[in-house]
């Protein structure tokens, strides 16, 4: 395979192969040895027929992200003070672990930088180039400090610029990369508007690096990371969709679900200016790499059946009969042959003798998710129920990865579990104290203080209380916390979650705050897992020994706190000792921020009625100083319900969704 690029830069044999997945159902990914930025000849499956863009799936995110850095490595390797390799950088959660890898190559296998120029996408426009937020502090946190790339080479656009200057320091910008003869290779994200850099909904194709407005849902996004949305600058500046459509090549990843749905457009849509992502299908050398939850709504994997032939599996089937059911607005038991053969489904009734059959088939599979008894149901017949009957009192533990998270997503089942009698634990795995504003802890130090200068002073309470004030002055709106405010605000945020445990029926004693060592020392989009977390995670599960656990952050974006919650357990899961709980142990999964379960992904559908649902809200309530909305919570459960509804189910007021968790064939 040859790497194409500049006169004199061909020839460097890439030898690298990605490895090949096996994903459930038994449809493979990345058919054959794949370079990611060698594309080789344009050949087109049968199930890329929809994809108008390369596109390259992988298990997770962390294969890709080191096979890209070793194939950016070869790159590396062959420039020269003459030629340098120029790399377009990007920022987000998204290229953390391909620095990281890159970083290790540095470090280990002795790659070095001298020889690459680099250009940033993007920076946020008002912001310090020391702002924690700031792309400048990003990049050199997660990539610069650590390797040996001239200071000089390194270019980012400058978010201090006066604006009546931005004009002519972006035709500047634009004037730097054409005078190292352009971007070899440019590394992106895609924002959930479809943005790349910060190219928003309306950049057009040719846009030049300029001075933009970000969208509401890009600051919303960035609101955790900025301690608030208000926060979040209003301005970036970004190179333009014309300047990167320029780069030779083009890299764009995306791993998580959050971004599943941005990205099929992006992929399989119409060229448009409102997702700017789209216009790299116009672009010679563009490759998306993927995770397969990142990838989950494209054609060939969200209607697998339109792009070759499947295994009919019941799993398969729900997937494509709900799928009929909303493409024709049908109830599942009215759907008619004519609805299957029209839509590319006849093989279905070939091998299952009728929509009659197939109908019946898939509403009881739809039906049989449904309970009132997420615990199981004593002394029930359990062969068609989501949960088994035994034990009658099982021991239930419910992780959530902040305090609220638990309650938000599954506060009405918490209630039904306790009140069925099952010993419920909530293991709060992080302190979440890093979304509790400053005013929060500060209204609690004033109160404090105001209390030890009483008749009868506390002198220790006083000086406490004066430190924290002291501490919050200091750092200002966007500083960081030192540990003793991080610790008053994780200890405000467990008053809030005693009280929201309270009002789903929880006694106090039955709260575990395990405070992962990982969130105390790190920040939004800088966690690093460590060993402590897992093993932590491992000794309440040897401790509280569960028949029934409900987790979260399976499908996470890979480097957010949720996922590595998720990981923490996972791994503390591959540790466990093989306790009797063990065999026993049923996991769910539930979502939080991410794209709520689809309906055929629903293994257990809780249902809540009005009542119920007041009081769920009424517990997410009790979260006050991280303003939680609890309505948006509500309409998740309400739209729920309407889906269930819409497919010919009862209708509920709201429901509660949760996935088996079948990471090993032993659960
Ligand atoms: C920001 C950046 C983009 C990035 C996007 C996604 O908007 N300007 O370059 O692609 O965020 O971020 P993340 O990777 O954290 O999802």
């Amino acid at each position: 395979m040859q790497v194409q690029g500049r006169p004199g830069r061909t020839g460097l044999v890439l030898g690298l192969a990605c490895c090949l997945s096996q994903k459930k159902g038994g449809a493979i990914i990345g058919a054959v040895a794949t370079s990611i930025l060698d594309s080789g000849e344009r050949r087109q499956t049968a199930r890329e027929r929809f994809e108008r863009v390369r596109v390259v799936e992988f298990a997770d995110s962390i294969q890709p992200s080191r096979q890209l850095a070793e194939e950016v490595a070869v790159l590396i390797r062959a420039a020269t003070p003459e030629r340098p390799f120029v790399i377009g950088l990007a920022t987000g959660s998204t290229p953390v672990p391909f620095y990281r890898e890159l970083i290790r190559l540095h470090r280990e296998e002795g790659l070095s930088f001298r020889n690459v120029i680099s250009f940033n996408l993007d920076e946020y426009h008002g912001l310090r180039r020391d702002h924690p937020e700031s792309y400048h502090r990003f990049m050199h946190d997660q990539l610069f400090d650590h390797v040996d790339m001239p200071s000089d080479q390194v270019n980012i656009p400058d978010g201090t610029i006066k604006t009546e200057d931005v004009y002519e320091y972006c035709q500047e910008y634009e004037r730097r990369i054409a005078s190292f003869g352009g971007i070899d290779l440019q590394i992106l994200g895609i924002g959930r508007t479809g943005h790349i850099g910060f190219n928003e909904p309306g950049s057009a194709q040719d846009s030049p690096t300029r001075m933009i407005a970000l969208d509401r849902l890009t600051r919303r996004d960035a609101a955790a990371d900025f301690l608030g949305e208000s926060n979040v600058p209003r301005f970036a500046i970004t190179i333009g969709v014309g300047t990167i459509m320029k780069a030779r090549r083009v890299v764009l990843m995306a791993w998580g679900e959050n971004k599943a749905e941005i990205l099929a457009q992006a992929v399989e849509g119409q060229v448009t200016d409102a997702i700017s992502a789209s216009f790299l299908q116009l672009h010679e050398n563009a490759t998306f790499i993927v995770d397969e939850t990142a990838a989950s709504c494209l054609t060939r994997n969200r209607c697998p059946w339109l792009v070759g032939p499947v295994h009919w599996s019941s799993g398969m089937m729900r997937k494509a009969v709900v799928w009929l059911a909303r493409k024709t607005g049908k109830p599942v038991l009215k759907l008619v042959d004519e609805d299957y053969n029209e839509n590319g489904m006849a093989d279905v009734l070939a091998e299952h003798g009728g929509a009659y059959d197939v109908n019946i088939g898939v509403f009881n599979q739809l039906q049989h998710t449904i309970t009132g008894w997420p615990g199981g149901k004593p002394g029930a017949d359990d062969s068609h129920r989501p949960e088994r009957a035994q034990p009658n009192r099982k021991r239930v533990v419910v992780f959530s990865p902040e305090p609220q998270d638990a309650v938000v997503a599954m506060g009405g089942t918490l209630e039904r579990l306790v009140e069925q009698g099952h010993d419920v634990t909530l293991v709060c795995q992080t302190s979440g104290n890093l979304r509790v504003a400053d005013m929060e802890a500060r209204k609690f130090a004033i109160i404090l203080e105001d209390i030890a200068s009483g008749s009868q002073p506390w002198p220790e309470q006083q000086s406490y209380a004066r430190k924290i004030q002291g501490f919050l002055d200091e750092k200002g709106e966007f500083g960081v916390d030192p540990v003793p405010v991080r610790h008053l605000k994780g200890l405000i945020l467990r008053g809030e979650a005693r009280d929201a445990a309270e009002a789903c029926g929880l006694l106090e004693a039955k709260i575990r705050f395990l405070d992962l060592p990982f969130y105390e020392l790190g920040r939004y989009r800088r966690f690093n897992l460590r060993e402590d977390d897992t093993a932590m995670t491992a000794s309440v599960l040897a401790d509280l020994r569960p028949h029934q656990i409900f987790a979260t952050g399976d499908v996470a974006e890979p480097t957010s706190l949720q996922a590595l919650c998720f990981r923490a357990l996972r791994e503390a899961w591959i540790l466990k000792d093989n306790g009797e709980w063990s065999g026993h142990c049923r996991v769910w999964l539930y979502r939080g921020k991410e794209r709520p379960l689809a309906d055929h992904e629903i293994d257990m559908a809780v249902p809540l009625s009005p009542i119920q649902l007041e009081r769920k809200l009424n517990a997410i309530r009790k979260f006050q100083s991280i303003r939680q909305d609890e309505w948006e919570a509500a309409t998740l459960n309400q739209k729920n319900a309407a889906n269930y509804d819409s497919l010919g189910m009862a209708e509920y007021e709201a429901i509660e969704t949760f996935q088996r968790w079948r990471p090993f064939p032993s659960i």
